[in-house]
């Protein structure tokens, strides 16, 4: 199984920037943190510390300061939101727990206002505390409401770290050898984004959407899938071909499957629409959503499904403690009333269009950039060692990666090559263009 995902744990550039760490105190944090935690890949041992973070800031222990550029994909506010902030700590005061028999005014008002954002019929609402758990909640409402066990998603796409989660999920982290059988009925498909479209020989008008046809074809095959679940934009990030959804969703209507959209990180609008589904002209029958629902600050996910798919209410198909949480709950109001009030969305839209429109204009051409591609304030430059047969570069993405963290910005790469760029939707248009001069630089002078 191929591992396909971020910077490594191991390489020349992350030791070379590990042997920079400026103070004893900041070397002295990292190690207590390796010899606490369990180590696993991404994760501990931690490749920095971070003390303060505010707006798109965030600060390490040796007071270098870096624009975040991931931020788990929380971030939609940035740090810290003084609103979100302020709610929480009114909310400690009023009421700062329900146990699940009992319900709450802020917990509904939360519900309704999910339920009134999503387009269409999506109005019934389960809250979880982590995204992976609100994705397993939606795996057992499509099997309650189909009487079917089996899934179909895309390889390389991630859903959480949980077994259900991470059975239909596709990235060989969570699939290895060591996690040991996962769910039974749990088929995979190769994701949008063929040798077709990625290498610009033509687009789906000259092959006929053949991924959403694989989709169909395995649906007819398998006769009993419950659910298609995915990302309607892919992470690495890959924008779905135009009719792409429109297919697949037929297909699941023509075999009796459900349609579920991972909205985790791409919802509230970091991709220039409330929800990144809206862009392709389709409504789900289950949305989940997570990460930024909790302003940056809080964890709440939470599952929206088709009215009428409320069909489980003999049995658990949540349940977890933090439920009705109102303190995560007003959190979250406050979150949605930020976005709204402040548009954005459609500043999102705004400032992604802009950021793909200057990274162009400086690198297209560049021998060593593949593509650069994304949609609203989620964006990605791929990293190739040549442009013709597009290999992967991923000894100069994580160079890149590395000085571009020497010049104060933060991100991730993903697919092992791909500079993966997402800001706050708050970010001042100024700081963009720093972020992206940085980047710039950093890519020609890999080229050189
Ligand atoms: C698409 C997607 N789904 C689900 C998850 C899991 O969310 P959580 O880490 O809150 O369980 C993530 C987290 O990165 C994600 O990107």
């Amino acid at each position: 199984m191929i591992h396909t995902e971020g910077e490594s744990n191991t390489s020349e550039a992350r030791a070379a920037w590990a042997a920079r760490h400026p103070d004893a105190a900041t070397r002295a944090l990292l190690a207590r943190d390796a010899g606490a935690f369990l180590h696993q890949s991404l994760s501990s041992p931690c490749l920095s510390t971070i003390a303060r973070a505010e707006g798109i800031w965030i600060e390490d222990t040796a007071g270098r300061r870096f624009m975040d550029f991931h931020g788990n994909s929380v971030h939609h506010l940035g740090y810290g939101h003084p609103r979100v902030v302020a709610a929480i700590k009114a909310q400690l005061d009023a009421l700062s727990f329900s146990p699940r028999r009992f319900t709450n005014a802020v917990s509904v008002e939360l519900a309704e206002a999910l339920g009134a954002l999503a387009p269409g019929d999506l109005g019934k609402v389960l809250f979880t505390t982590g995204g992976s758990d609100a994705n397993e909640v939606a795996l057992r409402l499509a099997r309650a409401a189909t009487g079917r066990f089996k899934t179909l998603s895309f390889w390389d796409a991630f859903h959480g770290a949980g077994f259900g989660a991470s059975s239909v999920g596709g990235e060989a982290t969570f699939r290895s050898g060591i996690a040991g059988p996962l769910l039974p009925g749990a088929e995979h498909v190769a994701p949008f984004n063929c040798y077709r479209c990625a290498y610009g020989h033509a687009g789906p008008e000259s092959c006929g959407l053949a991924c959403a046809k694989m989709v169909d074809f395995v649906l007819a095959r398998e006769g009993d899938v419950a659910a298609v679940i995915a990302e309607p934009m892919r992470a690495v990030p890959v924008v779905p071909p135009p009719g792409y959804w429109r297919a697949v969703q037929a297909a699941c209507h023509r075999h009796g499957a459900l349609l579920i959209m991972d909205e985790i990180p791409t919802g509230l609008g970091k991709t220039g629409a409330m929800f990144a589904f809206e862009h392709d002209g389709i409504v789900p029958d289950i949305v989940t959503l997570g990460k930024a629902l909790g302003g940056g600050i809080l964890p709440i996910a939470a599952v929206v499904a088709r009215r009428d798919l409320d069909v489980a209410g003999d049995y658990a198909i949540g349940h977890y403690t933090h439920e009705k949480n109102p303190v995560t709950a007003r959190a979250a109001l406050e979150t949605l009333a930020v976005i709204r009030e402040e548009g954005l969305a459609a500043r999102a839209a705004e400032l992604g269009r802009h950021a793909l429109d200057r990274l162009r204009e400086a690198l297209d051409g560049s021998p060593i950039v593949g593509d650069i591609r994304g949609r609203g304030l989620m964006f990605g430059v791929e990293i190739v060692e040549d442009r013709g047969m597009k290999a992967p570069g991923r000894a100069a993405a994580e160079r890149i990666y590395y000085r571009c963290l020497e010049a104060g910005l933060s991100f991730k790469i993903s697919a092992g090559c791909v500079l993966t760029l997402s800001p706050p939707l708050v970010i001042d248009r100024a700081d963009l263009d720093r972020a992206l001069g940085i980047v710039v630089d950093a890519v020609r002078a890999e080229a050189v």
